[in-house]
């Protein structure tokens, strides 16, 4: 096991760094201190063979620029809030509004287009980056110091691990999630359309046109988001299905199954025969955004290489609570209250079949 940090550049006159964090299957994580994303996951196929199953940028200035928050950490609220409003105790807030009339993934700048401060360590069986950022009162007219506290563990089994841990002075609402593109083929590979995926999730949540959960939570039964049977991503990807229609595919917010233990087994598994890679899913969080990359065409900004964004050529599985809980009674909890403790996990466990 080994980690290696070089620099990727500067901005705003801080330093970027990249860590490379390497297991003994050969296995590895790149991840920049800029949104602390994830910029390349070399995972072995049932040959040993490794490829690259994120997306990501070569260059800093992409990842500054850019739309669709390639790999990064996400936050203070992760996906959409209505009209960017809300009201926590009686106080109106408006935030940021830069998506539509609604305020996307923690606003203007974002925890996506912060420099974190990291220490990286091997310890144990893991290789292991830590990650802070203290948010300011007010920073994006959220209230409360925020402090977070993430960690991404690369372990011997291939498994990478995010925890995140948060902590308020005043009480605040938080929803943390990561962005990752991928595609176990490697992320030049084109479409995501023949991966294979089973998830543990029996409703999701239809939204309008701006994508704001309209408040329904609908039975997966007998619609295209049903995966509680593995199945093709593209055998249902059905553009006549209103939801879909809307967001241009799978964008949407899917619940898993109440269980006791939600880390006691995978809650996704997602296969790609050709590779054999598999991915399984492990996460504490009650939901996950299953988005089939339908913006990937931003034709400025290539991967790494040169390989051009192509639509549904990735997908991200964003774990988290309920998008726009604030403004839904009938959706999960996001406040964190002064002095208490948030944490959530969630591992993308590597093997091949
Ligand atoms: C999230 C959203 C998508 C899109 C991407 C970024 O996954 O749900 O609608 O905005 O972020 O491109």
């Amino acid at each position: 096991m080994n980690i290696e940090k070089r620099p990727f550049g500067e901005v705003c006159g801080k330093q970027v760094d990249i860590y490379t964090m390497t297991v003994d299957s050969g296995a590895s994580v790149s991840i920049i201190t800029f949104g602390g994303a994830v910029n390349k996951l070399l995972m072995p196929d049932r040959e040993g063979k490794l490829a690259d199953v994120v997306c990501g940028y070569d260059d800093l200035k992409s990842y500054t620029e850019a739309a669709g928050y390639q790999g990064a950490l996400i936050g203070r609220v992760g996906n959409r809030i209505g009209k960017g409003r809300f009201t926590l105790d009686g106080k109106q807030y408006q935030l940021y509004i830069n998506n539509g009339e609604n305020s996307l993934h923690g606003g203007k700048v974002g925890f996506s287009h912060k420099v974190w401060d990291a220490e990286a360590n091997v310890c144990g069986d893991a290789c292991v980056l830590d990650l802070y950022y203290t948010s300011p009162d007010g920073e994006e007219n959220y209230p409360g110091t925020l402090k977070l506290h993430v960690t991404y563990k690369l372990t011997q089994d291939n498994a990478l691990s995010i925890t995140y841990r948060a902590e308020t002075d005043k009480k605040t609402i938080i929803n943390l999630t990561n962005h990752t593109y991928f595609n176990l083929a490697g992320f030049a590979s084109g479409k995501i359309f023949d991966h294979e995926m089973w998830m543990d999730a029996d409703s999701f949540i239809p939204t309008d046109k701006g994508l704001i959960p309209t408040g329904e939570i609908r039975a997966v039964d007998g619609t295209p988001f049903d995966f509680r049977e593995a199945k093709k991503i593209g055998r249902d990807f059905d553009l006549s299905y209103e939801p879909m229609a809307i967001a241009g595919g799978y964008d949407h917010c899917m619940n898993f199954v109440k269980r006791e233990q939600p880390m006691g087994a995978p809650r996704i598994v997602v296969s790609e025969q050709s590779s054999g890679r598999v991915m399984e899913v492990y996460t504490t969080e009650p939901c996950v955004q299953f988005y089939s990359g339908n913006f990937l065409n931003s034709a400025q900004y290539p991967f790494k290489g040169g390989y051009p964004q192509g639509l549904q050529n990735a997908f991200c599985l964003e774990t988290q609570r309920m998008p726009d809980s604030i403004n839904h009674e009938n959706f999960t909890d996001c406040t964190l209250d002064a002095g208490e403790k948030f944490e959530s996990t969630t591992i993308y466990k590597f093997s091949v079949k």
